[in-house]
C-alpha cells in the first residue's frame, strides 16, 4: 500500500522474460515462451520490483508525489542485461597483435610464441592497482552504457599468487565505484604462469596447496582454460575437484578450439556453465545436459569466432534442440573479444548459431543470470527480484537483433536508480 518509487509506464513492449515457473534455466521451447505485455508498466519500491502489467491493471492508488514516474512511449521496456562471462581486469591491451593475426597468424600460434594471453600477464603483472582499477571502471562504464546490469568477471591475468589476489581486490573496488553488480570468477588456471612452463600440472598444484585457500570469500566460481597449449582434460578434471571441495562453484572454457571432451567432464562434476563450445557437437550437447541434470548452461560467445577469424561457430540451434541450454556473452578480454557489445553478440548468435530472437533474449537475461548462480536476483521482470531496467529505443522486441551493431539502450535503471 506504499506509493511506489519508481514508476515506468506506457511501454510499447514489457518483455517479462518470465514464463511458466521454471527450477532450472531454460531449455528446448522454454526459451522463447516469456510473456511481452503490450502497453505494459514496471513499478518498483526502493531497489525491488513491486509489479509488472498491462497500463489497464496499473493501480493508480499506488502513485504519491515521490513516485518518480518515466514515460516508456514508444519503448521496449526489459530487464538489465546480464553479461555472464568477462575477463574484466587486464593491463594495457594487445592491438599491436591484432595485427599478426590480421596477417594471418593464429590465436594458439600466437600464445605459443609467448604473446597472447602471456603478453596480457607482462602488461598486467607491471601495471598498478590505480591503472588496473581505471581501466576496468572504464570498461564498466561501457558495459552500462549498453545495458549490462549484472556482470561476470574472470581473473587470469596474474597467474601468480600476489597478482591474482591483487585483480581480486580491483574488481571489489571496482564493483563499490559504480552501479553494475559483479560476480567473481578465479581463473588463475588460463594458461600455466611463465614460471611453470610446459608443466602444468605442477602449475595447477600450485594454485591449490598456495592460491585457492586464499582465493576463498574473493571468489564464488573457479574457471579453468580446457585446450591445448593450456590444460588437458584429466588435468582439468583433478583441478575442479579440488576446487569444488573447497566450497567453489564451478565454469570451464572448453571445446573452443577442439573437442577435447572438456564440456562433458565439467558437467559431470555439477559445472553451472560451459563456455565457448564452438566445437562441441550436438550430440555432446545432449550429453553436457544429461550430465548436468538440466542445470548447466553452455555460454556461447559468437564475437570470439568473428574476431579470431575463424569459421566455427557452436551449434546453438543445435544444442537448444538438444535440450540444452544456452547464454550468450561477449567473453569480452583483450585478445578474443575486445567488445562490450553485448547486443552484437546476440545479433551474431542469431546470424551464425540460428538463435531466433526470443531465444537469444532469453540467453542474454535469465539464462545468463542462471549461468552465475543469480536467477533468484536478476534476469526477468517479476516482483521481488531487483528492479534493474532497460528502457530501450525501439517499439517491437523483433528490432533488436536487426539494427546491426547499435546500442539500443535509452535508458538504465540498476537497484531501482537511474544509473
Ligand atoms: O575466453 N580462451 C581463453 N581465454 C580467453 C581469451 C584470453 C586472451 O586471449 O587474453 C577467451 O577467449
Ligand atoms: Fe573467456
Amino acid at each position: 500500500t506504499q506509493p511506489y518509487s519508481l514508476l515506468i509506464r506506457n511501454a510499447a513492449q514489457v518483455l517479462t522474460l518470465a514464463g511458466p515457473p521454471a527450477d532450472k534455466p531454460l531449455a528446448g521451447a522454454a526459451m522463447a515462451e516469456w510473456r511481452i505485455i503490450n502497453l505494459g508498466y514496471v513499478a518498483c519500491h526502493s531497489s525491488t520490483i513491486a509489479a509488472v502489467g498491462a497500463m489497464h491493471e496499473l493501480d493508480e492508488a499506488l502513485i504519491g508525489p515521490e513516485t518518480r514516474i518515466i514515460d516508456a512511449t514508444g519503448r521496449v521496456v526489459m530487464p538489465g542485461l546480464v553479461e555472464c562471462h568477462t575477463h574484466l581486469v587486464f593491463g594495457g591491451n594487445r592491438a599491436d597483435e591484432f595485427q599478426r593475426k590480421l596477417q594471418g597468424e593464429s590465436y594458439l600460434d600466437i600464445l605459443a610464441s609467448g604473446g597472447g594471453i602471456l603478453s596480457t600477464v607482462r602488461k598486467t603483472r607491471t601495471a598498478s592497482d590505480a591503472e588496473l582499477l581505471a581501466q576496468a571502471l572504464q570498461h564498466l562504464d561501457g558495459f552500462r552504457r549498453y545495458g549490462v546490469t549484472t556482470l561476470e568477471a574472470k581473473t587470469g591475468y596474474g597467474l601468480d599468487k600476489e597478482t591474482e589476489l591483487r585483480l581480486l581486490r580491483v574488481a571489489r573496488q571496482a564493483s563499490r565505484q559504480q552501479p553494475v553488480r559483479i560476480v567473481n570468477t578465479f581463473l588463475g588456471a588460463h594458461v600455466p604462469g611463465p614460471e611453470y612452463k610446459g608443466r602444468p600440472a605442477d602449475y595447477l598444484d600450485y594454485l591449490v596447496a598456495e592460491v585457492l585457500p586464499e582465493v576463498r570469500g574473493a571468489a564464488e566460481f573457479v574457471d579453468v582454460f580446457c585446450e591445448e597449449g593450456a590444460f588437458g582434460v584429466e588435468d582439468s578434471r583433478c583441478y575442479l575437484q579440488h576446487a569444488r571441495d573447497l566450497g567453489f562453484k564451478l565454469k570451464i572454457h572448453a571445446e573452443q578450439l577442439h573437442d577435447l571432451g572438456g564440456c562433458l567432464m565439467a558437467a559431470e562434476l555439477g559445472a553451472i556453465s560451459v563456455d565457448h563450445c564452438d566445437y562441441l557437437t550436438p550430440e555432446g550437447a545432449a550429453q553436457v545436459a544429461a550430465a548436468g541434470q538440466g542445470r548447466t548452461v553452455a555460454v556461447l560467445l559468437p564475437l570470439v569466432p568473428m574476431f579470431l577469424r575463424q569459421d566455427k561457430y557452436a551449434p546453438g540451434r543445435q544444442f537448444i534442440d538438444a535440450g540444452l541450454s544456452v547464454a550468450i556473452s561477449t567473453d569480452f578480454n583483450p585478445g578474443s573479444c575486445p567488445s562490450k557489445n553485448l547486443w552484437l553478440a546476440l545479433q551474431v548468435a542469431c546470424l551464425k548459431m540460428g538463435l531466433t530472437p526470443r531465444e537469444a533474449l532469453t540467453a542474454v537475461t535469465i539464462n545468463a543470470a542462471w549461468a552465475i548462480d543469480r536467477q533468484q536476483d536478476c534476469g526477468t521482470l517479476e516482483p521481488g527480484k531487483r528492479a534493474d531496467v532497460l528502457l530501450l529505443r525501439v517499439p517491437d522486441y523483433r528490432e533488436l537483433p536487426y539494427w546491426l551493431g547499435e546500442n539500443p539502450v535509452a535508458q538504465v535503471v540498476i537497484g531501482g536508480k537511474v544509473a
